[in-house]
């Protein structure tokens, strides 16, 4: 219900056809990706943390993605992979 009326974006809805959004590449290019299974939950927090702050801090990233778990990566990568997207964003 929270929902209704509003328009929800997938990780899917982030690529531009076969170009991927640059959080998408950058989790590629950084390792941030190990198993898959936080990807889309920490993509999807991330790019709603660019959206409002385009040039965050590491502990506004770390806060930013706090809902998700990763079992994988330590998460020291996918704060580095969030780090080169908002540099690639604004550029
Ligand atoms: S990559 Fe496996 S849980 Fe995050």
């Amino acid at each position: 219900m929270e929902a209704d009326g509003r328009e929800i974006v997938t990780i899917e809805g982030l690529a531009q056809g076969d170009t991927l959004h640059p959080l998408q590449k950058a989790f590629v290019d950084y390792g941030a990706v190990q198993c898959g299974f936080c990807t889309p939950g920490m993509i999807l927090a991330a790019k709603a943390l660019l959206d409002r702050h385009p040039n965050p801090s590491e502990e506004e990233i770390r806060r930013g993605i706090s809902g998700n778990l990763c079992r994988c990566t330590g998460y020291v990568k996918i704060v580095e992979a969030i780090q080169a997207a908002a540099k690639m964003l604004a550029s």
